[in-house]
């Protein structure tokens, strides 16, 4: 990408769960952006949003909102970005996109920088972000490669957040209500309504094949693409919890020779992105609420599994609308701007 001492950029999606922390994590990270456009439906349009302490109208997503574009952020959904990224490339736009749109298309680079900052330098105009629990899995899994990974078992504790706005209000409504009823939101599937509050769901997305959800088989799929070895084996279950921010997940890691909990720890300790919280003398160990607004990936619990000194158990956490989506998503910009960096 040409530089620039300021950057056009675009949110589509501007006005959801993501978008709006895509909106404020520009801002936080203080990018250059020179000119923003909050882009969203039709039922957005001329709604406000507050950007360096100014307000930025949202705009309707047209064609000509992608004009003199350098950098799109996309949270809007799979369809959305199938219909416009084309579009916003078209237009001379880079477009980084939050949805599982693009993730497994050979010629899309499918970015955590932490991991792979370099691949997002040869995209062709789409750069993938992964999905929210592969990206914490991602960011702790990296450093420990020099022990060879070789399988990975995962369940996720996912926040109700990674379901969008709808999904936060209809916890917040369940909850206030109290009655054990589910509100009227396609948690599981479009005609069956289980409730969140108080509950502990075990299907994320929908299901896909042999008994597997679409969520478990993105990390799968991403983590080898990710990681690039596609001879990972990762065995998946993921759950939604009633939270509404921060994903959980318990991992067990063999690798191909035997590895001390210290020796992770202590690659940890130094590794990008990674904070290790873990001390259970202390009772110290990360938990959502704790991660909760921040943008890096909490590993602790970590400790040698009982019957096999070739694995090693941790608890990794993070923000799954910071980390998870809307800070990945800026990193990747910051990339874009900044190919040293990578
Ligand atoms: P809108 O608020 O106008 O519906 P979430 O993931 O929190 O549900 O947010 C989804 C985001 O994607 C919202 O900003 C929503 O805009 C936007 N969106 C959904 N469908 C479309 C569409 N067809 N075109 C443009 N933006 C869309």
């Amino acid at each position: 990408m040409k530089h620039k001492d300021a950057y056009t950029v675009a949110v589509l999606g501007a006005t959801g769960a993501v978008g709006r922390r895509m909106v404020e994590t520009l801002e936080r990270r203080n990018f250059p952006v020179g000119e923003l456009r909050a882009l969203a439906s039709p039922r957005s349009a001329g709604t406000r949003l507050a950007f360096r302490g100014a307000e930025v109208e949202v705009q309707a997503v047209s064609e000509a909102a992608f004009a003199g574009v350098d950098i799109a952020l996309f949270s809007a959904g799979a369809s959305t970005s199938l219909e416009w990224a084309p579009r916003a490339v078209r237009q001379g736009a880079v477009v980084i996109d939050n949805s599982s749109a693009y993730r497994m298309d050979p010629d899309v680079p499918l970015v955590v920088p932490e991991v792979n900052a370099q691949a997002a330098l040869g995209h062709s105009g789409v750069i993938a972000n992964p999905n929210c629990s592969t990206i914490q899995l991602m960011v702790a899994l990296h450093p420990l490669r020099r022990f060879g990974l070789e399988h990975v078992s995962i369940s996720t504790y996912q926040a109700v957040s990674g379901m969008g706005q709808t999904a936060v209000d209809a916890l917040r409504q369940e909850i206030e209500r109290g009655d054990g009823e589910p509100t009227v939101f396609p948690v599981v599937h479009q005609d069956r309504h289980v409730p969140m509050a108080w509950n502990v769901i075990p299907q994320c997305d929908v299901f896909v094949d042999a008994g597997y959800t679409k969520e478990e088989m993105k990390l799968v799929w991403e983590s080898k693409k990710i990681l690039d070895l596609p001879g990972l084996k990762v065995s998946p279950t993921a759950v939604r919890v009633p939270v509404l921010y921060g994903h959980a997940e318990s991992v067990a890691v063999r690798f191909q020779r035997p590895v001390t909990p210290g020796q992770v720890r202590e690659i940890l300790q130094s590794a990008p992105g990674v904070v290790v919280m873990d001390d259970p003398s202390r009772a110290q160990y990360p938990y959502p609420r704790m991660a909760e607004g921040t943008g890096e990936t909490f590993v602790g619990r970590i400790r040698q599994d009982l019957w096999d000194d070739h694995t090693v158990l941790m608890f990794i956490v993070a923000d799954n609308l910071l980390k998870g989506a809307a800070y990945n998503a800026v990193q990747i910009a910051e990339v874009l701007v900044n190919p040293a960096q990578a």
